[in-house]
């Protein structure tokens, strides 16, 4: 007997009722897979363009050992967007297609990656605040309905936590030297402060896909939650460092057992997001630039793969 839609309906419901995983072969309706598209391609695309911003100081560390750290974080970036790309896939998404609707600007990725990285300092700073941020955001994403997202989710985490540490240290090392470095870290966190607060998306009023996506499972917590989680986490860890968020209105609130916190600049996060941040023209540029470069590569595997298909027919 085949199934017929309610069943598969009812079947879909299910699996997430019980907090099972979707997998590949698994019937979905068609909106849970555009919005997994959409939110993996999304979050794929930003894996990618969030090389570049540190990625500018690879030749300019001044280290050895700072070289190596950080090379091997961007390394972990490339890494984690192609995860993510594959498991767009197992949806049925082209990565061919999710590419070029980056370069085109028809698909989105995070704001935070359209700010320019003024100093070393800025290497520690995303460490710590960006990869914080994204960390908060991730680790309920282990739990995500979809079971490829899910997992690849697991893996990334482990990785970003190490890209956290690492920026703590830095700053931590910076901290501890001269009067100049500390001005360099306490100028990169008033820069990278609020929009680090602007990675967990729209308020919950105002987020159109937060009630959908916390239905699915696809998402476990609401953007203000996340956010909320993220500056309780981070406020000790500025005091331990000795720099000062520059937020006046930053207070602990005994009694919601959370620090309050200013209002975020919501028009500024829509410039961004519209692509009139500081960088974004550059960031597309860089990306379509590297697409172009590797032409001949893809040109090549392709070839390769054509003739190894017709060796063995
Ligand atoms: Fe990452
Ligand atoms: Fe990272």
């Amino acid at each position: 007997m085949t199934a017929t839609m309610p069943d598969l309906e009812q079947q879909f419901e299910q699996t997430i009722e019980r907090d099972q995983r979707i997998e590949p072969r698994d019937w979905v309706p068609e909106a849970y897979r555009t919005t997994m598209i959409r939110m993996i391609a999304q979050h794929a695309h930003s894996e990618i363009i969030g090389m570049q911003p540190e990625g500018n100081w690879i030749t300019r560390a001044p280290s050895l050992r700072r070289k190596a750290i950080l090379l091997a974080k961007v390394q972990d970036e490339a890494g984690h967007g192609l995860y993510l790309y594959s498991a767009a896939e197992t949806l049925g998404a082209d990565r061919g297609e999710l590419t070029a609707k980056l370069i085109a600007g028809k698909q989105k990725y995070s704001s935070i990656f359209n700010y320019p990285t003024l100093t070393f300092a800025d290497v520690g700073v995303i460490g710590w605040l960006v990869d914080g941020a994204a960390i908060c955001n991730q680790v309920p994403l282990c739990r995500s309905s979809y079971g490829p997202y899910a997992r690849a989710m697991i893996r990334i985490c482990k990785e970003e936590s190490f890209h956290q540490r690492q920026g703590y240290e830095l700053l931590m090392t910076m901290m501890r030297g001269t009067e100049e470095q500390r001005r360099m870290v306490q100028d990169a966190t008033n820069r990278w402060w609020w929009p680090s607060l602007m990675m967990f998306g729209p308020p919950d009023a105002d987020s159109s896909h937060t009630a959908q996506s916390m239905a699915w499972k696809v998402k476990r917590h609401t953007n203000d939650e996340l956010r909320q989680r993220f500056v309780d986490m981070t406020v000790p860890q500025a005091e331990a460092l000795g720099v000062t968020l520059p937020d006046p209105h930053l207070r602990w609130n005994a009694e919601r057992e959370h620090y309050d916190f200013g209002d975020i600049d919501w028009s500024e996060f829509k410039q961004v997001v519209s692509g009139n941040g500081p960088c974004n023209a550059q960031r597309i540029a860089h990306r379509r630039k590297a697409h172009e470069d590797g032409a001949w590569v893809r040109e090549a595997a392709a070839a390769h793969a054509a003739k190894l298909r017709e060796r063995t027919a």
